[in-house]
């Protein structure tokens, strides 16, 4: 569903479908004198009949209302809250994208100006989009689904403005919400993919045709390049897999100077992750195709920056592996050197987030960046400490952390800081070699993100674990999209 804002509000238009919020006035009616009048005063009856008293989310529907265009009338309750907070307006919007979506409306206008006056007319419009999209939200590539999914009609939404300048105000904002609903749906397919069919490979050939259809510049990496680098670590995790693994490099060049220093969005892209010969249970095995959820939110981003034209420049590296038992995997107690030089006791093969990380953080520095995130599924732990709810966020400068979170903050992709200290970093020392792979069984998140504090002291880095929002919660076995939200915000606060 496209999303229009226009400075108008004729209630004669054909339509679908027309929404109108309202607040819980003692007199609701008296905020839309005209259309309660021409519909025969049928916001003045439900009120009187108690039908609808504009409590927040309240939704009733009204078929086939007299004394307008359009087909159905929908009325929205805001509640009497002074302000909304966004956590509230999302939830109210969901529900009615959600509704809209009930009703296989294909055309809607929408008169959210109540809920203009308890936000703002960017927020509404922004998180109107994205809570649309999130609702349109098919999964494409499934074998079932494609079976089972009726091609999607152009349909459009349009948002009724008091005036132009509002209509502008809106349209931009749409325009973000739109970008990074594009961008969540994208990670979102390559996310709930299979394994056997996302494979390292399939997310190179995905990057070139993001490449392609984007202007962004794409190279690829294969096992022997990543060899000649030195890329000891990444390449051991990948040994005990058939698949090859890949480096997968793309360029975002929208800054006004294409020299200037870009910002790096590191994307962990294990396409399954069995632990290797640390294998993990067998119950919920499944889940681990969603191991690639930093890379595709790194996707999702860039994809996200391009259709938004954003003035910056951005560079996403993404190391891109599965995590196999097999005779030549990688055993507990395998030492291994990375391109940093530094080398790794791998006491568990299962901790191989980090050790395709370390070597990809390592190349990320020869592209001289700004800043560097990494986003990764790296540890359960993160889920026992924020849930589903909220991702871990740590670094080594304070700066891009609290810029992260804020970014969370404004898209509703949250995040919430773990501390790396020395004390957690004395946690990794290792008998035979410079670092162990495993800080042991207190503060998982935490020393897992202070291994790769030892890969990063060169730039200012923060590192996102994703491991608990990016899939299951309230979606269910289904990925969330997150983290695209937060690192399309962090981008475009940087602009
Ligand atoms: N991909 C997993 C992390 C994970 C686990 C994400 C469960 C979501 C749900 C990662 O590679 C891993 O296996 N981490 C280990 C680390 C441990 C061996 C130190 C973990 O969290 O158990
Ligand atoms: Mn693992
Ligand atoms: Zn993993």
């Amino acid at each position: 569903m496209k999303i229009q804002a226009k400075a108008t509000q004729n209630y004669q238009a054909k339509t679908d479908c027309l929404v109108v919020a309202l607040k819980p006035l003692k007199n609701i009616a008296a905020q839309c004198a005209e259309l309660n009048a021409i519909t025969g005063k049928v916001v003045s009856r439900l009120q009187k009949a108690e039908q609808f008293s504009a409590k927040k989310a309240q939704i009733v529907n009204i078929a086939v209302p007299e004394g307008i265009g359009a087909k159905q009338l929908l009325l929205i309750g805001t509640g009497d809250e002074k302000s909304l907070d966004t956590e509230a307006l999302r939830d109210l919007l969901t529900s009615l994208a959600k509704q809209l979506k009930a009703l296989k409306v294909n055309e809607v206008s929408l008169d959210l100006q109540a809920l203009f006056t308890k936000s703002d007319v960017e927020t509404v419009s922004r998180h109107l989009a994205e809570a649309i999209g999130e609702s349109d939200y098919v999964y494409v590539p499934a074998p079932k689904s494609v079976r089972g999914a009726k091609a999607n009609k152009e349909s459009k939404a349009i948002l009724w403005c008091k005036d132009a300048k509002q209509a502008s105000a809106a349209r931009k904002a749409a325009g973000i919400g739109n970008a990074i609903n594009n961008g969540k749906s994208l990670a979102k397919n390559l996310a709930n993919m299979p394994g056997n069919v996302c494979t390292p490979t399939f997310l190179a050939s995905q990057a070139k045709k993001l490449g392609r259809s984007h202007g962004l510049k794409v190279k690829v990496l294969n096992e022997k390049e990543m060899d000649a680098l030195g890329m000891g670590s990444l390449l051991s995790v990948s040994k005990g897999s058939r698949e090859p693994a890949k480096l997968i490099v793309m360029e975002y060049k929208g800054a006004k100077n294409p020299k200037e220093a870009p910002h790096a969005l590191v994307g962990k892209g294990l396409t399954f992750d069995a632990g290797g010969i640390s294998l993990k249970p067998a119950g919920k095995m499944d889940e681990m195709k969603y191991d690639m959820c930093g890379a595709a939110s790194v996707f999702g981003a860039v994809l996200a920056a391009a259709e938004m034209k954003l003035p910056i420049n951005v560079v996403a590296v993404i190391p891109s592996s599965e995590n196999l038992p097999d005779g030549i995997a990688n055993k507990p107690g395998d030492v291994v050197t990375s391109m940093s030089g530094q080398t790794i006791e791998i006491l568990n093969t299962d901790a191989e987030g980090r050790l395709i990380l370390c070597d990809a953080l390592t190349y990320t520095q020869r592209f001289k960046p700004q800043t560097v995130i990494d986003i990764a599924t790296l540890t359960g732990a993160v889920i026992v400490a924020l849930g589903h709810q909220t991702a871990g966020v740590m670094g080594n400068d304070q700066g891009v952390i609290d810029d992260l979170i804020a970014a969370g903050e404004t898209s509703l992709d949250h995040a919430w800081q773990l501390p790396i200290k020395e004390t957690y970093k004395r946690q990794l020392k290792s008998e035979f070699a410079d670092l162990a792979n495993i800080g042991g069984p207190s503060a998982g998140s935490i020393t897992a993100g202070s291994f790769l504090s030892y890969f990063t002291e060169d730039f200012r880095w923060a590192h996102l674990d994703i491991a608990g929002t990016a899939w299951g919660g309230a979606a269910g076995k289904r990925a969330t999209g997150r983290a695209v939200p937060i690192l399309t915000q962090y981008l475009i606060d940087r602009c």
